[in-house]
């Protein structure tokens, strides 16, 4: 494993443990998000008939291809647990961006976690998806960051020098048009007293982010421990209205 960066398990040694372990132990059955569009969406609960079953169980409880996460997890066990290293490594970069460019503590920390539902859940409509993840834990501007990164990164604001992305005309087309909510949110956004903060988000959302570079997750912890409210009993135990979207990262494949 490299040095610095966050300290992950690697990727090698997830697949390791998930190649050493006795085969398909337990069965895990794919979510519809991640099989919708495809042959598997209408196949996937095939492997619970008792004739393909063959004794086995289904995947509830600790997955033994992801590492054990502590009894009471914060932010940071998830980024050292769960997060794929690369995709860690943009949000990152992303905040050691804002915080050498003299960015406020919630600045840094918006850009820190403005991906977190692309690193832990899935991409469409990640900045809605993360916004509601981290809200019960952060200032309210700093989940209005998060979500409206999503809609502000489709509209130039040459006075802020941020054009649009030449990555989303090499990825998505030059003829692309974003959908009419995303308009719309745009619009809503420019127009809100926070609207500075959620730009910031995306002058410092890297395109070309280089998935070797080391950025210490530790340099963050004390901005962290200042702006993210951590619940005693862990995020996913506390009760709160989004417990079960921080349980569903902890246990990804669980069947139920
Ligand atoms: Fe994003
Ligand atoms: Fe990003």
């Amino acid at each position: 494993m490299e040095e610095g960066l966050i300290n992950l398990p690697s990727s090698e040694s997830c697949l390791l443990a998930a190649e050493t372990e006795p085969v398909a132990e337990k069965i895990a059955v794919k979510s519809a998000l991640g099989t919708l569009g495809t042959q598997e969406y209408h196949t996937r609960f095939d492997m619970l008939l008792p004739e393909n079953r063959g004794g086995r169980k289904v995947m509830m409880g600790d997955d033994p291809a992801l590492p054990k996460m502590p009894a009471a997890p914060g932010l940071i066990d998830f980024f050292k647990l769960r997060f794929d290293r690369s995709a860690a490594s943009h949000l990152l970069q992303s905040a050691n961006l804002a915080l050498n460019s003299g960015v406020s503590e919630k600045g840094v920390l918006a850009c820190l976690l403005h991906d977190i539902a692309m690193v832990g859940l899935f991409g469409c409509d990640h900045g809605y998806w993360g916004a509601q993840l981290i809200a019960p834990y952060v200032d309210e501007e700093v989940a209005f960051a998060v979500r409206y990164h999503q809609a502000l990164r489709y509209f130039p604001d040459p006075a802020c020098g941020f054009e649009y992305p030449q990555a989303y005309i090499d990825l998505f087309g030059e003829d692309y048009k974003p959908e009419p909510y995303i308009y719309a949110d745009y619009q809503y956004a420019k127009n809100h007293k926070w609207y500075g903060l959620a730009r910031m988000v995306t002058l410092n959302d890297l395109y070309a982010f280089d998935p070797n570079a080391k950025v210490d997750l530790e340099s963050f912890t004390d901005i962290i421990g200042r702006h993210f409210r951590q619940p005693k009993e862990g995020l996913g135990f506390d009760n709160s209205q989004v417990a079960h979207m921080w349980r569903s990262i902890i246990w990804p494949r669980n069947f139920l």
